[in-house]
């Protein structure tokens, strides 16, 4: 199955991961915990606090997982906002920007978001953490929610 409600079968997640000179410490952060958690990570920058334009990055994640490179994608930025705006630009997309555990789960459940987007000038890295945790390990609960996702 593939395209909304579709889950990979057999094999460690593949997640792209992102972000922009505001959430370049976070997405360290991130890529390091997800490695050491088995996950397959493709860090795709930035690597510095040298000024960047988010949307390049928002573009090259989203359409890592649009063409089925990666099955997710994380994009940070310093608050989030705009990786999500872009990403949700982005064909085949379901973007969802989180900032507590009960919207991570629900972005999974009821609106199987295949990015999460989060603002590293917004959350503590702890919490951020936990929320990629929540957020990888929830499936997508279908039912009515696919016919849902299928009208978008
Ligand atoms: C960069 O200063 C900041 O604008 C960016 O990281 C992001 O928060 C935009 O939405």
């Amino acid at each position: 199955m593939s395209g909304p409600g579709a889950e990979r079968e057999s094999g460690p997640l593949r997640v792209a991961v992102g972000s922009d000179h505001g959430g370049f410490r976070l997405k360290a952060a991130i890529v390091t915990r997800l490695r050491q958690q088995g996950y397959e990570v493709e860090d795709m920058g930035t690597d510095s606090g040298a000024s960047v334009d988010y949307p390049e990055f928002a573009r090259a994640v989203c359409r890592a997982v649009a063409a089925g490179a990666c099955d997710r994608g994380i994009l940070v930025c310093g608050t989030g906002i705009g990786m999500s705006m872009v990403a949700n630009r982005e064909p085949a997309i379901r973007a969802a920007l989180c900032h507590d555990a009960y919207t991570a789960r629900m972005s999974r459940e009821h609106n199987d978001a295949n990015v999460l987007c989060l603002g590293e000038r917004v959350l503590g890295e702890g919490v951020a953490l936990d929320l990629v945790e929540i957020w990888l390990a929830t499936p997508f609960a279908g039912g009515r929610h696919l016919r849902r996702i299928q009208m978008f």
